[in-house]
């Protein structure tokens, strides 16, 4: 018998590693359709085999893209709205922390562009197919490191002065940001918005820097993080949870709402956020 969850296409960025790939197992345990998005081909193919060998599932592709470049993000949405008919879930989980600046080709930095620009951008380019196929779910993977966190919007990128774990910070508050005001945009297309905490996990993130912030995170990681399949666990249930059917608007820790940070809730710098990278975008 068909599992509920069978007939559902779910596309989840960043599936090559960490959170992502856990969450992508399991999802392919229930049976969903997948669209696997990574950079690397050989891991994504890697990958791509091993879920399907541990799934028992067929039903997942892998599709190639660079989310910190915004034309291989329009590639890549042209690609799913020809590849699929309908899109149930777009878990948008890739991300990074880098500790030095680095500018893309495409003049953005590079944390700002992979993790907030690349979130907005894959999204809205696939409202239309997330609309058609109706109660469908948009899922955005930001962090508690937002905490501390606020917006200065005459710096967004840290042009003017850069700080990889503040950049870092700020693009996290930025996810929850934009998924207030797009819960708002998406009002009645029958399309939800959530975002979430995954908890500190043991994964391969931050291991793209060298010295001692990679050395201090790995310390970190040994002492208080926790497995990458209890870290999957709030994603997995946003992304195919009957609890949460309907629900907007929220973040979530450990498949619970909790309240993001103060500067989070500000309604005139959300929607300045959405005009800004609007602006980026155009
Ligand atoms: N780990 C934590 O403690 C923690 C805590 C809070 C929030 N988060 C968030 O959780 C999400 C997943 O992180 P993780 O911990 O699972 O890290 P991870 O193990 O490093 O996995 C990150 C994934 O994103 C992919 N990725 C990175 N840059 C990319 C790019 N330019 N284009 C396409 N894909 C790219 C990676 O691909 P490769 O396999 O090619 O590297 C990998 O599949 C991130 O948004 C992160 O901010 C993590």
């Amino acid at each position: 018998m068909d599992s509920p969850d069978s007939k559902k296409v779910m596309c989840i960025t960043g599936a090559t590693d960490g959170i992502g790939k856990t969450a992508a197992l399991e999802l392919a345990k229930a049976g969903c359709t997948l669209a696997l998005v990574g950079r690397n081909p050989d891991k994504g193919n890697r990958v791509l085999e091993e879920i399907i060998r541990d799934s028992g599932n067929e039903n997942i592709r892998f599709h190639i893209c660079d989310l910190s470049l915004m034309e291989a993000v329009r590639k890549l949405a042209k690609e799913l709205q020809t590849d699929y008919d309908r899109l149930d879930v777009l878990l948008n989980n890739a991300g990074a922390y880098f500790s030095e600046f680095e500018k893309t080709d495409e003049g953005f930095e590079r944390t700002f562009a992979l993790n907030h620009l690349s979130y907005f951008l894959l999204t809205d380019l696939l409202l239309d197919i997330l609309e058609k196929t109706g109660n469908a779910r948009i899922v955005n993977v930001a962090s508690d490191a937002h905490q501390g966190a606020e917006l200065s919007f005459e710096n967004l990128q840290g042009f003017d002065g850069y700080k990889g774990w503040p950049a870092y910070c700020k693009s996290k508050l930025a996810n929850i940001m934009y998924t207030y005001e797009l819960d708002r945009r998406i009002s009645g297309k029958g399309i939800t918005a959530n975002s979430l905490h995954p908890g500190f996990v043991d994964t391969n993130f931050g291991n793209n820097n060298t010295g001692t912030v990679r050395v201090g995170l790995n310390a970190a990681k040994k002492v208080g993080a926790i497995s990458p399949e209890k870290g999957a666990l709030t994603s997995i249930y946003l992304a195919s949870s009957p609890e949460v059917e309907g629900v907007s608007g929220k973040y979530f820790y450990k498949c619970k709402q909790k309240n993001s940070n103060k500067a989070s809730y500000v309604k005139s710098d959300q929607e300045k956020l959405w005009q800004i990278t609007e602006t980026y975008l155009a």
